[in-house]
């Protein structure tokens, strides 16, 4: 007998990235890029997580640039918007809803061992606001929300994502199934891009400058900061993370940028010096930002076209949001509007 074929339903992925200043080459690496290769399997909400960045204190002028800024180089890093559901966090009122919501449902003593909150209190000990406490439930709730089954994340935020998932099936132990309850996805090519001055540290644009590459930097700016990055004494090219933190760092770049795995790129580098490794790595990396930076300047300048985006994100978002939260609401025992 002839069999109808069901479609499958696409695993739903989301993830968010904080509109604080211009990312670096290692946000690039590590988030934003992967974002691209997920969108044909899955399906996918990225949202730029505007919300959060107000546990720091924000410049208003400054930060609404971030935050289109961040969408504009969402899309011109290839995210397409008829694919993905684009959306800043801020215009899908169920967040901060279903947050108040989840906070009654998260203990204080949770929140207390979070490690970045640790962090950031004693970074930002004149603001130790209960916005940076609570940020870990906000963040279960980006998740929850939409019922998704995978996000990716980077390291440091693996114990935000074990936290949401000790919420969710909380909430699903006392009303029965509310949540789908989330699963970390860790990209295979996920490389982890280093300091060029501290290569033993992560790349951070609260670094000093000359630290990090930022995807806007221009050729001669790139130029300029691989020629000073930190190498050693040994004079030879080899992956040795622990050794030759510096030089590795710059081998792992050019492996993630080139897709060549990174046995090959070291043996490309034999009987070559550090000259040779900077010049290689500074090639390409403007190869790969000069598109993005090009793509950028012309969507920035088309304001109606990311208008259109945003809007549009943030209606898909919010017909599903809104039907989770009606859900909750309901297991709660809210009186229906
Ligand atoms: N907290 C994340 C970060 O700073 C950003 C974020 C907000 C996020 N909400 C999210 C990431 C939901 C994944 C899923 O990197």
């Amino acid at each position: 007998m002839e069999q109808t074929q069901t479609p499958v339903k696409k695993q739903r992925i989301l993830s968010g990235i904080q509109p604080t200043g211009t990312p670096t080459l290692g946000n690039y690496i590590g988030a934003m890029r992967n974002w691209k290769l997920l969108e044909d399997e899955y399906d996918c909400l990225y949202m730029v997580a505007d919300l959060h960045t107000i546990t720091v204190r924000q410049e208003p002028a400054k930060f609404r640039q971030n935050a289109m800024q961040m969408l504009g180089l969402l899309l011109a890093s290839g995210l397409d918007p008829e694919k993905s559901v684009l959306f800043f966090q801020s215009h899908v009122h169920q967040h901060a809803e279903l947050a108040w919501l989840l906070n009654c449902y998260t203990y204080m003593g949770e929140m207390n061992r979070m490690t970045q909150f640790k962090d950031k209190s004693a970074k930002h000990a004149d603001n130790i606001n209960c916005g940076l406490f609570t940020y870990p439930v906000l963040m279960a709730g980006d998740i929850l929300l939409y019922q998704a089954n995978l996000v990716p994340v980077g390291k440091d935020q693996m114990q935000h994502l074990e936290i949401c998932r000790d919420i969710a099936q909380r909430v699903n132990g006392v009303y029965g199934n509310v949540f789908t309850v989330p699963e970390g996805y860790y990209s295979k090519v996920g490389a982890r891009v280093m300091s060029l001055q501290e290569p033993t540290r992560k790349m951070s644009k609260s670094e000093a400058e000359d630290s990090f590459i930022s995807v806007l930097d221009t050729p001669d700016v790139i130029r300029r900061k691989y020629r000073r990055a930190v190498t050693d004494s040994e004079a030879c090219v080899r992956f040795d993370p622990e050794k030759q933190p510096g030089v590795s760092n710059l081998l792992s770049i050019i492996a993630a940028l080139t897709g060549e795995d990174i046995e090959k790129v070291t043996a490309s580098f034999e009987g070559k010096g550090y000259g040779d490794l900077k010049s290689a790595v500074t090639d390409v990396t403007i190869e790969t930002l000069a598109p993005i930076q090009a793509e950028f300047a012309r969507i920035m300048k088309d304001k109606k076209y990311m208008e259109s985006v945003y809007r549009q994100g943030a209606e898909r978002a919010g017909m599903l949001a809104e039907r989770t939260l009606q859900k909750l609401m309901k297991k709660i025992g809210y009186v229906a509007k």
